[in-house]
């Protein structure tokens, strides 16, 4: 039962007053280093995906990786889009399988943040899935010398964030107390003071970015006054690439493999200090024992086709599988032809769903009522159709 219910987990730090990590990954050696050191500590963890990353990686093929160690973990795991810039990425996360989102217009002004942040929660929460948004501006990019990147630092107000949680029901709200993403310039000065009026005003979870460049003391401040998500990137990465510097350095011969090998341990080293300092650690059994199971849906029919002959079937089911895959969190459609000719059903649609919310937000859909009443129920004389979800497997 690894995927579970990230506004659960996220609470359950915020009652217990921790924090977990979303690590940011680039990479199957970064995958592998979290989820080992994840495992290795039996602590619960964020798998993040940046959208300002998207340049270095396939985002549909890394999360297939990131999908498969979800699945194949023993430690409470949930995936998240991090720093999603607008709605059409916010739904390719969704149907990609994030089980979390952020959008981030922290850099526009307050009433277009609001507008954005609420177009994502509105699509997001109709599939079953909790928002992160930020309010105040956190400048930087994740990696990057923070002075290569300077912008400033606008601080999150109490008084904006009442509103800005009000107007658009974001879950979670990512706050600028003074941290900058990437290597930090000097001693980090963070506003304490501002952070707990937050945390008094809100009272839900609260996210760190920037996370790197910290001290133990300061990531304890952060988690008395209500963050229990801090985000962190620049420091695995500077240990990856210490890594393979001293491959390059120590080896004679130039393949990848040997440059890349122990890149995933300095990760996972990395990871394992940050889920100790942040106090995540042993954490796992009790967050699997309280928090909801992220369960799949399949909405299954099976029919057969009346006025249409063998080749209009299938014009009709690839047209829905482009259709239908494209609604708000479908993550595939598999369409199909009975493999017995004498089979009641010749024909089927497997839908699978993020989330149980998909079935009411699929069903209502424009698209999906377009298609149904138009293509496909008038030639779908018999038909059976059952949502199953998904069995919750205990590891
Ligand atoms: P750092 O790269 O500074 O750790 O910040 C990461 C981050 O905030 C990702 O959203």
């Amino acid at each position: 039962m690894p995927l579970i219910h990230i506004a659960d987990m996220l609470n359950h730090a915020y009652e217990n007053h921790y924090a977990v990590a979303a690590f940011d990954v680039v990479s199957l050696d970064f995958i592998s280093g979290v989820m080992a050191a994840a495992e290795e500590k039996h602590a619960p963890v964020i798998i993040s995906l940046a959208e300002s990353h998207f340049e270095h990686f396939d985002f549909e093929l890394l999360m297939a990786a990131v999908v498969r160690s979800a699945e194949r973990s023993t430690i409470p795991v949930a995936i998240h889009l991090d720093h999603g810039e607008s709605l059409e990425s916010a739904v390719r996360a969704v149907n990609l399988g994030c089980t979390g989102i952020m959008v981030d217009a922290s850099n526009q002004p307050l009433d277009e943040n609001i507008a954005k942040t609420r177009a994502v929660v509105d699509m997001a929460h109709a599939c079953g899935i909790p928002v992160e948004g930020e309010l105040g501006y956190v400048p930087g990019v994740e990696g990057e010398d923070a002075e290569r990147h300077p912008g400033d630092v606008q601080y999150t107000t109490v008084e904006e964030a009442r509103r800005y949680i009000d107007e658009t029901g974001a879950d979670f709200l990512a706050v600028s107390i003074g941290t900058v993403h990437g290597r930090m310039k000097g001693e980090p000065k963070l506003d304490i003071e501002r952070l707990a009026r937050i945390n008094d005003a809100l009272k839900l979870p609260l996210v760190i970015h920037g996370g790197t460049g910290l001290r133990e003391d300061q990531y304890r401040s952060l988690i008395d006054n209500g963050v229990t998500k801090i985000n962190y990137y620049t420091a695995l990465a500077d240990a990856a690439g210490q890594r393979i510097k001293a491959n390059v350095e120590s080896e004679t011969n130039c393949s990848y493999t040997s440059h890349t090998h122990g890149v995933a341990e300095a990760v996972q080293h990395e990871a394992e200090r940050c889920i100790d300092i942040w106090g995540s650690s042993g954490r796992a059994d009790a967050m699997l024992a309280s928090c909801r199971p992220w369960l799949a849906v399949e909405h299954v029919i099976f029919f057969n086709t009346e006025k249409l002959n063998t080749a209009a079937t299938e014009d009709m089911m690839n047209e829905g599988r482009k259709v239908i895959g494209s609604i708000p969190g479908v993550q595939r459609v598999f369409t199909g032809h009975a493999v017995d000719e004498d089979s009641s059903y010749r024909h089927c649609w497997v839908v699978r769903f993020s989330a149980r919310a998909v079935i009411d937000s699929y069903r209502d859909h424009p698209a999906h009522q377009d298609f149904a009443d138009n293509r496909f129920r008038p030639y779908a004389g018999s038909r059976l159709s059952i949502d199953f979800e998904e069995c919750n497997v205990e590891k």
